[in-house]
This record gives C-alpha cells, sequence and structure tokens, in this order.
C-alpha cells in the first residue's frame, strides 16, 4: 500500500510536491542544504496542549504534563512546547541550565536519571526543583547529605522498578521497567522498604510518591494500567511507614502515532535478512492509555484518595513534527543487485534511530509515485553501518531529489553525532514561514572545543552559507524549475 502524507500532517501541491503547513519541503532543502530537520512548529504546539488536555479530562484528580527533555532537546524547539503549556523533566546539567534559561521557574522541573552527581544534585537543592526523582538508596543517603548541608528542604518522588514487561517493543531497547532494568528501587527484595525506611529518618528530605516508568514508544494502551498493579501494594507500604500517596508519577512512554520501534522478530528478520518491516496498524489513540490508567489509580489506590499524577511524555509530542530532509547525490545501478540511493545524511543525524525503529521516508516531489523497487539508502560516511534503511520500497529516484525521513522529532538530534561532518540546521516552519532555530555546524564549531599545536588556522571552509537564509549553491542545478521529469531525463541519458 502507498504511504499517504496526510496521515503525517503534509500536504500535496498540485505537482505533487510535499508541503508542510503550505511550505513546500524542497524549497526549505534549497534555502537551507541538506541534511536538514523541519519542525511543524502548530502542529507541535497543538499536540502539546492536546496531550495535556486529554490527561486532564481522563482524571478526576490534579494532573501535571513535564515535557521529557531528553526526547528532544532543542532550544527553540522547547520553547514552543513551554509556550503549549508544558512544564520540564531534565536529567542532566545541561537539561537543567537550559530549562532555567528558558524561563522555567524550578518549581516547575523534575528530576530524574540514574547518574546524579553529587555537583548535580547539589544545584538541584540548592535551585529547588519541584522534585528529584531517586533513583536509588545511594542517592537517597546522597541528597539527604546535601539537604542537611545548606539545610534546604527537598522534595522527592521515589522511581520504583515494577518488573514489568511491555509488548510489541523489542527487548534490547530502553525497556525501562524489566526485572533486569537499572532504573530505581526494586519492586521486589524489599528495596522500597529500605528506601522508605531511610525517608522516614530524614529531616531535611520529604516523600511525596512513587515513580514508574515502564520504557519509550508503548504499543499496547493498557501496557501503563498494567505496569501500576503494583500501586495497592505501593500504597499500603507507603501507608505503613507513616506517608501519604499525594503524587504518582506515570513516566513517559507514550507512542508517536506514525513510526514505532520494531519488535524482536522483526530486528531480527530486518538485521539478518534485510526484511524491513511495514508500519502497520497505529497504538489508538492516547485517551485509551489516560483511561486506563485513570481506572488503574482507581482501583489501586481505592476511595477516597486521590494523588495528583504526572506524566512526562517526549515521542508522543515531538516525533512526527519533525521531518528530517536528506538528499539524493548519486544513485548507484548494479546488475542483479539492489539499488543504493547514496544520500548526505546517515550515520550521523537518523541512522541510530532507523536501525532499530521503523519511519516512513517520501521523496519530497512527485511524493505519491508508485513504489515499485526496493532500495537500499544510505548516508554519506565510508562505513558499512551508515545505512539509512536496506530494501526500502521507493519509486524511482533521480541524483538531486531531496528524501523526507518522517518522525525525527524524537530521540534525532539527541542521539546525533558528526562522525566527520557537519550537524544539520533545524527550521521551523510557523504559519506557512520558515524560521531558523539552529543553523548547521561549520568547521569552526566542530573544533571550538579543540585545541591544535597549529594555530594559524584563519576560519572560512566553504559552508558559511549552509544554514543561513542564502541559496545552497552546490544544488543549484536541481532548482525548481526545471520538473522532475526533465531532470529524470537528464539523468536517465547520463546514467544510459
Ligand atoms: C524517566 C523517563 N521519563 C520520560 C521519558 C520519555 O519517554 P518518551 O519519549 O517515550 O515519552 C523517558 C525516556 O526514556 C524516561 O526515561
Amino acid at each position: 500500500m502507498q504511504p499517504d502524507p496526510s496521515d503525517y500532517g503534509l500536504t500535496l501541491d498540485r505537482d505533487e510536491c510535499l508541503l508542510m503547513d503550505g511550505v513546500k519541503l524542497t524549497d526549505v532543502a534549497k534555502e537551507f542544504g541538506t541534511p536538514v530537520h523541519v519542525v511543524n512548529g502548530q502542529r507541535l504546539v497543538r499536540d502539546a496542549q492536546k496531550f495535556a488536555d486529554e490527561a486532564k479530562n481522563s482524571y478526576p484528580g490534579p494532573v501535571s504534563v513535564h515535557f521529557a527533555f531528553k526526547s528532544n532537546s532543542v532550544p527553540g524547539i522547547v520553547e514552543l512546547i513551554r509556550g503549549a503549556g508544558l512544564k520540564a523533566e531534565v536529567m542532566s546539567e545541561y537539561e537543567l541550565t537550559l530549562a532555567l534559561r528558558l524561563g522555567y521557574e524550578p518549581k516547575e522541573i523534575i528530576v530524574n536519571g540514574p547518574c546524579k552527581t553529587r555537583e548535580f544534585l547539589a544545584r538541584c537543592v540548592q535551585s529547588a526543583v519541584r522534585f528529584i526523582i531517586v533513583d536509588s538508596a545511594e542517592e537517597l543517603i546522597r541528597i539527604d547529605g546535601i539537604s542537611r548541608e545548606i539545610r534546604k528542604r527537598t522534595n522527592i518522588l521515589l522511581r520504583v522498578n515494577p518488573g514489568f514487561r511491555p509488548g510489541r517493543i523489542n527487548r534490547g531497547s530502553i525497556a525501562a521497567s524489566r526485572k533486569t532494568s537499572p532504573f530505581g528501587v526494586d519492586l521486589v527484595g524489599g528495596e522500597v522498604e529500605e528506601a522508605l525506611d531511610l525517608v522516614a529518618d530524614f529531616r531535611y528530605v520529604d516523600f511525596h510518591g512513587f515513580h514508574i516508568h515502564i520504557g519509550t514508544g508503548i504499543r499496547r494502551s493498557g501496557d501503563h494500567a498494567r505496569a501500576l498493579s503494583c500501586l495497592s501494594y505501593l500504597h499500603g507500604l507507603a501507608r505503613r511507614k507513616g506517608f501519604e500517596l499525594k503524587v504518582l508519577d506515570i513516566g513517559g512512554g507514550f507512542p508517536s502515532p506514525t513510526s514505532r520501534e520494531m519488535t524482536d522478530s522483526e530486528m531480527l528478520l530486518y538485521q539478518s535478512f534485510g526484511i524491513l518491516p511495514r508500519f502497520g496498524k497505529s497504538s489508538g489513540p492516547l485517551t485509551e492509555y489516560f483511561r486506563k490508567i485513570a481506572e488503574a489509580v482507581r482501583i489501586g489506590i481505592g476511595a477516597g484518595v486521590i494523588p495528583e499524577l504526572i506524566f512526562e511524555p517526549g515521542r508522543s509530542i515531538t516525533s512526527q513534527n519533525q521531518v528530517l530532509l536528506l538528499r539524493v547525490h548519486y544513485v548507484k545501478h548494479r546488475a542483479g543487485k539492489r539499488t543504493w540511493l547514496i544520500t548526505d545524511g546517515g550515520l550521523g543525524t537518523v541512522t541510530m534511530p532507523t536501525f532499530y525503529e521503523y519511519h516512513e521516508i517520501f521523496p519530497c516531489s512527485g511524493a505519491t509515485r508508485q513504489r515499485k523497487q526496493l532500495v537500499n539508502i544510505i548516508g554519506p560516511a565510508c562505513f558499512s553501518g551508515d545505512v539509512v534503511y536496506k530494501n526500502k520500497r521507493m519509486p524511482d529516484i533521480m541524483p538531486g531529489e531531496v528524501l523526507a525521513v518522517m518522525d525525527s522529532g524524537a530521540y534525532f538530534t539527541a542521539l546525533e553525532s558528526s562522525f566527520g561532518f557537519y550537524r544539520p540546521a533545524i527550521v521551523a516552519i510557523d504559519g506557512g514561514r520558515t524560521r531558523l532555530l539552529r543553523r548547521s555546524e561549520t568547521f569552526d564549531d566542530s573544533v571550538s572545543r579543540d585545541f591544535m599545536e597549529r594555530n594559524d588556522y584563519k576560519g572560512g571552509n566553504g559552508n558559511e552559507i549552509r544554514g543561513s537564509k542564502r541559496r545552497n549553491r552546490p544544488f543549484a542545478g536541481f532548482n525548481r524549475s526545471r520538473s522532475h521529469t526533465q531532470i529524470h531525463r537528464k539523468w536517465r541519458g547520463i546514467i544510459g
């Protein structure tokens, strides 16, 4: 079946060119160069607000939604999400500083992570963030020491590993709540009790509740609720230790509607035999997830007590609202073998997520052309792992064409690397206008942290116009005035 751009919030012009909020994606590629991420600003804000509204409408008590910075911590993107009214969930010094610089109040920030250093914890305590989500008894002892030292009370949630494995995502990935997961204190084996006993003795640490995050890209709407089957035990235990359960943090993990992680068997088939799965069914509406969570809380805690719920979504807000444009520089046909589309984006920009996730790819012009052949799409690195997708069904693609990788908004820029190339620009489209959120990297950026013996470099690498408002000269030959078929004919002549 042909994929439909409208499922991805994109439309088509008369020439079948992809438009995001009325702007032609090939024009963005021409103006800002490739690879380039393009963010659908208004849709991003709408999805963030919709998440918060639906979560609030599904639950009788208070609900707070904290955007998980780790999924996409590009300042211009976080600003948009903050504008939609979401608070912040951070896990590092960088993310905390960014949140504070962007104007979040400390009481709007919660802090996660398994390796909070003493310095980082001291900064969190000093800034009086809303909650530090404690990952271990050792961390708890450290927080108590710091809080006592500076005589400041610290509010905490306790992260519990419920020993639950979500379905339809692969074991190798970040299923964060399996028995073998390193995160949080274990539900079984007395670790929760031990941590509660510690807090009970600490004068400067206040326990507010539990945190349970079960992984990312959860595809079954009942999995969060199933993991909460431990709630009545946790609630009872907290009560016995003299604590009230005021807050329950559900974590993140809500899926993107149009991309997904491969399952164990799909990974095996894809990585071993090159059989790429199809997207298949979407995970269903988020309201189903929220409804089941609210029901699980009601059953687990019983009548009377209604704790505040915290959500920490990342992927479900950012993923579907960003695409990554790559340009095909060469098309290598080899007799009896697959065709290779050789693009300027790969290892540094996209191949980490596409190693284990399924993302649709469209050509930006002639977007609905029949997909007649299987091709391998690779990146620019001289490295055999630089594969965007193996055996992807695509139409005939010519050199110079721009491809759009869908759903690049979550864990793409977060996982990007340079690998010998410059990291891409990020452009937002808002109300039909483009706005640069991050320019593409230059040589000077790349070496800005390096100390060299030879220090007579004068700057300038011919790359200065990338990410600026000026045209991308190297591709001036592939401008709009020439139709796709003209280009096609030209290259057919050359390729023979
Ligand atoms: C503790 C925690 N909260 C929230 C998230 C965000 O998850 P997602 O992007 O799947 O919503 C993560 C990601 O793994 C996480 O570890």
